[in-house]
């Protein structure tokens, strides 16, 4: 317990500079779990003025980024993915139930792909969960939740395609 946010930064750059790809990847989201439960860092981070996107670390080598999100009252999203790029979710507060999607069609720029659902499973507090390159997901949220993501780029700057569910 007792992370700083410096700290789990520096361990998030080694993990992912020595392991490039999803072996690093998977290694910053199991040391995220232990961060998800540490009252002191989530007093910290995530107070309840917190936006639902604030960034608090950007990375200058790799260009990771770490988030903290609050979402009040129900809050979804369409089949995505992260482009290129990749992300981690890890809950800190509330339930957030996520689908996981097959591509059964290409998006391209001016048409939707289509996706068909796979699976469904709960992300609840102190769990985080890796999306690599092109895993589409799509997450619901019935209530407030609170959490703590991981990109490999801040995503607010990629363009997106779009998907719809056959
Ligand atoms: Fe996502």
């Amino acid at each position: 317990m007792n992370h700083t946010l410096e700290q789990f930064a520096s361990q998030c750059h080694d993990f992912l500079k020595n392991s490039p790809g999803p072996a690093g990847r998977q290694k910053v989201a199991e040391a995220l779990e232990d961060v998800l439960v540490d009252q002191d860092f989530i007093a910290k981070h995530l107070p309840p003025t917190t936006g639902e996107r604030e960034i608090i670390y950007q990375d200058p080598e790799l260009g990771f980024c770490i988030l903290v999100h609050h979402y009040l009252g129900q809050k979804s999203s369409d089949p995505h993915d992260h482009a290129h790029s990749w992300a981690i979710y890890g809950q800190v507060h509330g339930r957030t139930e996520m689908r996981d999607y097959q591509k059964i069609e290409e998006a391209s720029a001016d048409k939707p792909g289509k996706v068909k659902e796979i699976r469904t499973y709960a992300l609840t507090p102190g769990i985080a969960h890796l999306y690599n390159e092109g895993d589409l997901h799509a997450p619901e949220r019935k209530d407030s939740t609170s959490l703590i993501r991981i990109e490999g780029t801040d995503m607010s700057k990629v363009k997106r395609l779009k998907y719809e569910v056959v």
